[in-house]
């Protein structure tokens, strides 16, 4: 069964993610970066799996875009949905999910992953730095990867065959 893997990602965190899940998924997974995603033919694949980084509350545009454009195929398919985030609370971090993918794909995805993130304060611009210094009250780079939380979705993933 072919999986296509499609991701954005600011500092590397959800690419990180989407590969581990290429590796773990069969051979034949593609793994693209939403930005090199031009013409697609999604009736190559039965498995999809959608996946980015939340920024104030939002994941890329791109992602959005792309869950929305393909939505009535993709709802015929395999889904599986993630975010990298920093928020800590599961019910709030999956209130960022549900809120950042059409209502239907939500309801219709077999995995909807919670895979934790990063701050790092090395890849961070001026602004970025800020924010999280006055938001998050963080000043040095912190990983929160939920490694426990990828490996479920990856089983689910599998298991949905
Ligand atoms: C400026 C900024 C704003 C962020 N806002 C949020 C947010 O609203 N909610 C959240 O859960 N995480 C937030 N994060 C944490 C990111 O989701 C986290 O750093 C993630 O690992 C980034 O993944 P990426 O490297 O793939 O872009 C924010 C991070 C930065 C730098």
């Amino acid at each position: 069964m072919k999986t296509l893997i499609v991701y954005a990602s600011k500092h590397g965190c959800a690419k990180q993610a989407a590969e581990k899940l290429g590796e773990a998924m069969e051979k034949d997974a593609a793994v693209l970066d939403v930005r090199n995603v031009t013409r697609i033919d999604l009736d190559d694949y039965e498995k999809v799996i959608i996946g980015g980084s939340i920024r104030a509350g939002k994941i890329q545009g791109q992602i959005k875009s792309f869950a929305q454009k393909f939505m009535n195929q993709l709802l015929a398919k395999k889904i599986g949905l993630f975010i990298c985030h920093m928020e800590s609370d599961p019910e709030k971090a999956m209130q960022e999910l549900t809120a950042n993918f059409p209502q239907p794909l939500v309801d219709h995805a077999t995995a909807k992953g919670l895979f934790g993130g990063e701050f790092d304060m090395d890849k961070m611009n001026f602004i970025e730095r800020f924010i999280i210094r006055k938001v998050a009250h963080v000043t040095e780079s912190v990983s929160n990867i939920n490694e426990e939380n990828i490996e479920k979705f990856i089983a689910l993933m599998k298991d949905s065959e």
